[in-house]
């Protein structure tokens, strides 16, 4: 199965998950860059569109999507990506490191909610969703502390534990064919 892995990440967290991915299953890898790359006016939505990208996803079976969520949206450098390739994709999956742990999910900020605004847009080309809470790495007693949690980042040091299961199952189901 040929894959491409795009992401787009404004702190590094899902820069670090996007290498991971691909390493793991060796396919290629493209950055999603923003024409206007401003946090600020990428965050309501302001967006000019991305920059073109190095490959053509007709060429590649599957496209695995990675970045982050910002206040319960499915976020615009990822969603103008969809809408411009969505007729070329032939299908995808969306991970996340994104703030909202399971318990979260389908409240107002959780993710569930953007992988039904994201299997909405693709319909049945969008396989599968996953989300790799960055919570998972905040110590215990710090979960509750939202800037520590904000402030974090994935790293070598971090990856641990429960985070590394769910990546390793992650990496089981795109890689074990149905
Ligand atoms: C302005 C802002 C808004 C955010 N809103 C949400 C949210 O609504 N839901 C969520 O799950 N995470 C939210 N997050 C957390 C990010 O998804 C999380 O920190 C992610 O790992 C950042 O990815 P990056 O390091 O690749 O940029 C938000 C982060 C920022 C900076």
């Amino acid at each position: 199965m040929k894959t491409i892995l795009a992401y787009y990440s404004n702190n590094g967290s899902n820069r670090y998950l996007a290498k991971k991915i691909a390493d793991r299953i060796n396919c290629e890898i493209e950055q999603i860059r923003p024409r206007l790359n401003i946090h600020l006016f990428l965050l309501f939505g302001i967006n000019f569109g991305n920059k073109k990208l190095r490959h053509n996803l007709a060429e590649f079976d599957r496209v695995i999507l990675c970045g982050p969520i910002w206040m319960g949206k499915f976020i615009s450098p990822l969603r103008s990506f969809v809408k411009k390739y969505k007729s070329r994709i032939n299908e995808l999956i969306f991970v996340t490191c994104c703030g909202s742990g399971f318990e979260m999910k389908d409240k107002k900020f959780g993710h569930g909610l953007v992988f039904n605004e994201v299997k909405n847009i693709l319909k049945d080309k969008c396989i599968h969703c996953e989300a790799l809470p960055i919570t998972l790495v905040v110590p215990e007693d710090k979960k509750e502390d939202p800037n520590v949690v904000m402030q974090t980042r994935l790293s070598d040091e971090n990856f641990k534990g429960e985070i590394e299961e769910i990546f390793e199952n992650f990496i089981k189901k795109v890689t074990i064919p149905d």
